[in-house]
Parts: C-alpha cells; sequence; structure tokens
C-alpha cells in the first residue's frame, strides 16, 4: 500500500463530497417544490457513493495503480481534470473549516450566558410519536431534545437611547410535524413564557403538517411580549396552506409583518419592524430611512446583504438550523444557503446591519448531533445610554 497516494486520494474524495454537498446546498436555498427538490438530490447521493468508488478502483487499484505503489505520470488527460476538480472542492472544504473554527464573533455581541434543558429528561420520556422519522428522532445520540437557552446581549451604534434595554425574544423553526410530540413544544413555550420580553419574534418554519396547526394555542399561544408577537413564514410553511397558518396565528393574536412594515412607538421612538419572506413569498418590506430604528425578520440568512442595503440596524433570521449536525473538526456540512455554511447559525456584521441566524428549534427531519435547538433571549444596548 502507498499511503501517501491513499492520503491523496481521501482529500480527492472529501473534495468530491465537499462539491456535491455544495450542490444541495445551493438548490436547496431556492424557492423549488419538494418533489423538485428531492430529484436534484439524488444526483447528489448518486455521485458522492460513484465518484470515490471510480477513484479507488480505477485509480487506486487498476489503471496506475496509485495505491500499489503506482505514479501520478500514468494517470489519463480526463482523470487530471476530475482531480483538479476534486482538489478545488477540498481547498473549499478548508476554508468553510477555518471560517468555522476561527472567524471571531462581531464587537457587537458584548456577552452570552447559556443554559442547556434535556427535555426528554425533565419529561420523563422520550416527547416522540409515532411518523415517518420516528426511528431518527430515537436514536440515543440525537441532540434534538437538549435545548438550549440563549441570553445575547448586542450593543449597536444605532440604537437609539431611548430603546436601551429592548428584549426580544427570537424563536425561529419550530417545525411541528408530529413525530416529535406536542407536549416537547409545550414545555418550550412554558419555559419561555416565565420571562417577560419587549418582543416576541418567530422567524419562519412553524408548520410540517396541516395536522398540527391545532398546537399553536397550547404552544406559541403561551407567550407574551409586552409589545407585540410578531411572525413571518418560512419556506416550509410555503410547502403546506400558508394563508391557514396565518389564521391560526391571528386567532392567537400574532401579527403578521411579511411582506411590509409596521411602526411600533416606544417610549417616543419609532421602531420600524418589517418582514421578508423571499424567495418563497411575497416581497421585502420597503424600510423609511427616517425611522429610528430598523428591525427585519427574514427566513433565510440569504438576504444579508439585502438588508443592509434598506438600512436595516437588526436583521432575525433562521432557516439553516445551524445544519443540524455539526461534524467534529469539520463543523456544519448541510445548510440550505447560497452561501453553504457561512450563514448556518451564529452572528454577523456588516455596515449597518447585524445579523442574528438562530439555529431554530426543531427540523423536518428530528435529528440534531453537536447542534443544539437554541431560543434566544437579545438585549439591546445603545452605544451610550
Ligand atoms: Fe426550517
Amino acid at each position: 500500500m502507498d499511503w501517501l497516494n491513499a492520503l491523496i486520494l481521501f482529500c480527492l474524495i472529501a473534495g468530491n463530497t465537499t462539491i456535491w454537498v455544495a450542490y444541495v446546498n445551493r438548490t436547496h436555498s431556492l424557492p423549488l417544490s419538494c418533489g423538485i427538490l428531492h430529484r436534484l438530490r439524488r444526483l447528489h447521493d448518486i455521485m458522492i457513493i460513484v465518484v470515490p468508488l471510480l477513484l479507488i478502483v480505477l485509480l487506486g487499484l487498476t489503471g496506475p495503480k496509485l495505491l500499489l505503489g503506482g505514479s501520478w505520470s500514468d494517470v489519463s488527460t480526463i482523470w487530471w481534470v476530475a482531480i483538479c476538480l476534486c482538489g478545488f472542492g477540498f481547498l473549499g472544504l478548508l476554508v468553510a473549516i477555518s471560517r468555522h473554527w476561527f472567524q471571531p464573533p462581531p464587537t457587537q455581541l458584548v456577552s452570552i450566558s447559556s443554559k442547556t434543558i434535556d427535555v426528554a429528561h425533565e419529561l420523563g420520556h422520550l416527547p416522540v410519536k409515532e411518523g415517518k422519522y420516528e426511528r431518527l428522532a430515537r436514536l440515543s445520540m440525537n441532540h434534538q431534545f437538549t435545548v438550549e437557552l440563549n441570553e445575547k446581549t448586542f450593543q449597536l451604534a444605532a440604537l437609539p437611547n431611548e430603546l436601551d434595554g429592548l428584549t426580544i425574544l427570537h424563536i425561529s423553526d419550530w417545525h411541528f410535524m408530529g413525530t416529535i410530540d406536542k407536549e416537547f413544544f409545550e414545555y418550550v413555550a412554558e419555559l419561555l413564557s416565565a420571562n417577560s420580553v419587549d418582543l416576541v419574534c418567530f422567524s419562519g418554519d412553524l408548520i410540517d403538517s396541516m395536522d398540527c396547526v391545532e398546537w399553536i394555542p397550547d404552544t406559541l399561544g403561551k407567550l407574551s411580549g409586552k409589545y407585540g408577537n410578531y411572525f413571518i413564514l418560512g419556506n416550509h410553511d410555503w410547502y403546506q396552506q400558508p394563508e391557514d397558518i396565518r389564521n391560526a396565528l391571528h386567532n392567537i393574536g400574532w401579527i403578521d409583518v411579511s411582506s411590509r412594515t409596521l411602526n411600533i412607538s416606544l417610549n417616543e421612538i419609532t421602531l420600524q419592524l418589517g418582514g421578508d419572506e423571499t424567495p418563497w413569498m411575497g416581497s421585502q418590506p420597503e424600510f423609511d430611512s427616517d425611522a429610528d430604528f430598523r428591525l427585519l425578520l427574514c427566513h433565510t440568512p440569504d438576504n444579508f446583504k439585502d438588508a443592509q442595503r434598506a438600512g436595516v440596524h437588526l436583521m432575525l433570521a433562521g432557516h439553516n438550523h445551524g445544519g443540524q449536525v455539526q461534524l467534529p473538526i469539520i463543523g456544519p456540512v448541510y445548510s440550505p444557503s447560497k452561501y453553504g455554511t457561512r450563514y448556518a447559525s451564529g452572528i454577523f456584521w456588516s455596515e449597518p446591519t447585524l445579523m442574528h441566524v438562530s439555529r431554530g428549534l426543531s427540523g423536518r427531519h428530528p435529528f440534531r448531533f453537536r447542534c443544539l435547538p437554541e431560543v434566544t433571549r437579545i438585549t439591546l444596548r445603545a452605544e451610550q445610554p
């Protein structure tokens, strides 16, 4: 066995996987139906298995026999094209890994504290019902039921002094489908309702099965912001019946801010709140340039640049679930974004916008590994209160 060539082939296989994962991430950021996305994903499933087999068999064990001490000079031109592509893929993987580990949080994040709660332990059983993904939900290594309660403080130069101390509960991606039982969400909502906040904001993906719309009063219905509860919907709501979901949320007093802005008067200051469900539904909201503070709920973090152009000061997003699985060393892999895993979760700054991307609370596939479900209470601080 030629171990150096084995290592090079391993890196090429990793590069090939990176290319096809990038393909899946980009196509899943588009407003396509579940059926089309499923068909597009099949190509990825085939290529991440077939290409490594071809590399091992046709380059490693036969042909130039690289794994058996053969020479790279015997590799044909057509293979060199594939090798170069896989090499670029491997470089992309190294860039993604270094970004995951070494990109510092923006200076606007001045404090963060976290508490985790094992909801299954607190309930005394796994809150899982029969369903398509029941086995996945029951896997012992599943971190889906360990919820991280975060307190984050952001200091923003654009925040008027009158809004200093404003609190926002940012929740996202609850994905009611039925496999994870209603009691899980009821428990989390009960926990959240114990702390008062000024605004409650939900950034989309509530329903994956219309049978679960009736859960809304006993879950989100428990939450109450001093100045209101606001929502937008996400692509998974779009796959269902979004108008029925909006009506159910209206019925518990939540306010739909999709495709529009509304002004909230706080301490004689106008906070302008807008909602963006594009590219799946509606249009982007138009903010007033003279609003004192502009807050945007946007399902996908892909619209970060649009928010900057609109002069948004704080953008709350979800959609990518932190990747749901974060591998050791590598970090998140699958993230349905045109930026791949760059905005899988976390806090990002680009003048004049601070973006908070929640990992969300659940997912259509009820499995998480090293990527805890998240709810976040944000406190905003002015620079010189
Ligand atoms: Fe989602």
